[in-house]
């Protein structure tokens, strides 16, 4: 992964790019560094940690340029380190950022050590700065040597690079990591995101696979994979500073966590009509091709695979169509039979996931009916290379651990079951149930937020422990994995999930005091028997807290039941989800972990 931003302009550039680094920190923080233009010299600065700290360096330095390429990592090839930190360069000459991962690294760096190049880092992205010096070395352009270089690499990459022999352009390349040029005033920019640059300008070009572009102060030019000028289309977003900002928050999960019912509205917001959802909301044509659906093949990592198992039983209750759900991960190396008529569904809130593009483009080559996105980031590779998409519009979402994003992306899996069972001519009236339901589900989650107190009662006793268990059935099965992928990723402590049915065959046997079991309880015909399961966790003398449906009585020994707002039962997945991601946050901040950043983790993960 990794976020890396370049700058050609008629004035200071520093302070910028260091900005948009911080923008881009949720793309990777175990390192940062900068390369900038400097009187015929080249300032090169790296630390390890935080962009914080090099923006410390930086105020100490006060390097001054009007050129330079900037780089926050996420590790793959190489511990964290000042030595593996970008800018890498090569003979005091060629400077270079990179995000992605070369695969034929090895025989590349071999080759390079046989023509005299020695290595100061363990990251494959070295190579790509002697590549281009042995290429400029030997006479050819920048340009040239870009492309020369590229023809060695195999692999994923966003490249910039400078050399210290011309203080006027930046050249990059663009293959299967995102990036795009920003228009400024008297500067052009480019970056890995355009959260990195949208303070500057609202103005952005999305680079294809393959193409190389020069970008000075003055002026830009973009090359396809062969070398031929090409324009790309400009495209405007606004992205407004408040939606990147803490505002009265203490952390971007908070303020994400608190947004949820906006964010909701904003999904549903223009989609549904009358008592039944809207045509063609996933795109032109998108209901003719769901009346044609036989199958769902789902695709997605993390907190967006949970989205898809809740989403799976919606479309077999309102759609009446069967789903098959993989890791993304997984999918391809599985040898996946496609059934005629498969609609392949991917899911993801940044639409870059590597592993899920992957699968996206392999699904492509066989027999699907069509590809569809849920997806949060319109501009995105996953947008723009599906057939039909819907955008969650849940606003940039920051903080590592996924909560907006989730929420909405159940909301629009929801649209999505809703338009296929239309399509279909399946089950009329429980879609207008569901629709009514929806239209107060923001209200809902509002009520929901409300139990903060709480939950507050709760997160000591949780946060004193090393493990928990999450208990769900059914369609609150994935919702308890959520619940413990939340607690894992940010509170470091040890959870996991079961369908509640399960603890008999094997779970049961780590019940003691030390083990806190959290378990949803919602009204449903198997309300019963999650009670069983639950007394045979009192039983053992384990502590029990159950969010549950007011009508369901339960008499604890040790614990606390919290009463839940009540709900169509179709879209309790959502409201039940909302504590979870409280009770999280609230023992993570009792634990003092780094909440938006958790350790080793990243929030868009560029390689597979
Ligand atoms: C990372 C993030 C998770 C996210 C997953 C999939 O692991 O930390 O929060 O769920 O990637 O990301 P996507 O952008 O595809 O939803």
């Amino acid at each position: 992964m990794c976020g890396i931003i370049a700058a050609a302009s008629n004035r200071n550039v520093g302070k910028l790019l260091v900005q948009g680094l911080h923008k881009m920190e949720y793309r990777g923080y175990d390192s940062a560094g900068i390369a900038l233009h400097q009187n015929n010299q080249i300032a090169h600065l790296r630390t390890l940690g935080k962009v914080k700290l090099l923006e410390e360096k930086m105020i100490s330095e006060k390097p001054k340029s009007k050129l330079g390429i900037a780089h926050t990592r996420w590790a793959t090839h190489g511990e964290p380190s000042e030595e593996n930190a970008h800018p890498h360069k090569s003979n005091e000459r060629v400077y270079i950022v990179h995000n992605g991962i070369i695969e034929n690294y090895l025989d590349l760096k071999e080759f390079l050590k046989k023509e005299g190049y020695s290595f100061s880092s363990q990251t494959d992205s070295e190579l790509i700065a002697h590549m281009l010096e042995y290429f400029l070395a030997k006479g050819n352009s920048m340009l040239d040597s870009m492309y020369l270089t590229k023809e060695k690499l195999d692999g994923a990459y966003a490249i910039a690079a400078i050399d210290k022999e011309d203080d006027k352009n930046i050249i990059i390349a663009r293959n299967k990591s995102p990036l795009l040029i920003g228009i400024g005033t008297d500067e052009f920019l480019a970056a890995s995101d355009p959260l990195a640059i949208a303070q500057l300008t609202n103005e952005f070009i999305f680079l294809e696979d393959g193409d190389v572009a020069e970008l000075s102060s003055e002026e830009f030019t973009i090359y396809d994979q062969s070398k031929n000028k090409v324009e790309r289309e400009i495209s405007q977003i606004d992205i407004s500073n408040q939606a990147t900002s803490k505002g009265e928050y203490k952390h971007f999960m908070e303020k994400e966590i608190y947004e949820q019912p906006d964010a909701i509205l904003n999904t549903i917001d223009g989609r549904v009509g009358g008592d039944d959802v809207l045509d063609n909301i996933f795109g032109i044509g998108s209901s003719e091709i769901f009346e044609k659906v036989k199958r769902i093949q789902i695709v997605a990592c993390g907190t967006s695979l949970h989205a898809g198992r809740v989403a799976a039983n919606w479309f077999s209750a309102i759609a009446e169509l069967p789903t098959q759900i993989d890791y993304a991960s997984e999918y391809r190396y599985r040898n996946p039979h496609v059934d005629e008529d498969s609609l392949l569904v991917t899911i993801s809130q940044s639409g870059e996931t590597a592993d899920t593009l992957a699968a996206l483009r392999y699904a492509k080559e066989k027999d699907y009916l069509s590809t569809l996105t849920i997806c949060n980031v319109p501009t995105s590779s996953l947008a723009r290379e599906s057939d039909y998409s819907i955008f969650t519009n849940a606003g940039p979402e920051i903080g590592v651990a996924s909560t907006k994003a989730f929420t909405t992306q159940l909301a629009a899996l929801m649209l999505l079951s809703l338009a296929l069972a239309k399509s279909r001519g399946k089950n009329p009236k429980l879609r207008t149930r569901v629709i009514t339901a929806m239209r107060s589900l923001s209200d809902t989650v509002n009520e929901t937020l409300k139990l903060k107190d709480k939950i507050l009662e709760i997160a000591p006793a949780i946060a004193s422990k090393d493990n928990a268990l999450f208990l769900g059935r059914g369609i609150f099965y994935p919702i308890a994995k959520e619940g413990a992928l939340k607690l894992k990723e940010i509170s470091y402590i040890h959870a996991e999930a079961y369908p509640a049915g399960e603890l008999k065959h094997g779970p049961l046997a780590l019940i003691d005091e030390e083990m806190p079991v959290i378990a949803l309880a919602p009204e449903s015909e198997i309300a019963e028997k999650l009670v069983s399961n639950l007394e045979e966790v009192k039983a053992r003398g384990g502590t029990l807290y159950v969010f549950a449906d007011p009508s369901i009585t339960m008499d604890l020994k040790s614990g606390q039941v919290i009463n839940m707002p009540k709900c169509d039962f179709l879209l309790t997945p959502i409201i039940y989800t909302i504590p979870l991601q409280i009770l999280s946050y609230e023992v993570a901040l009792l634990r003092g972990t780094d909440i938006d950043q958790p350790r080793n983790l990243a929030k868009s993960v560029t390689v597979e």
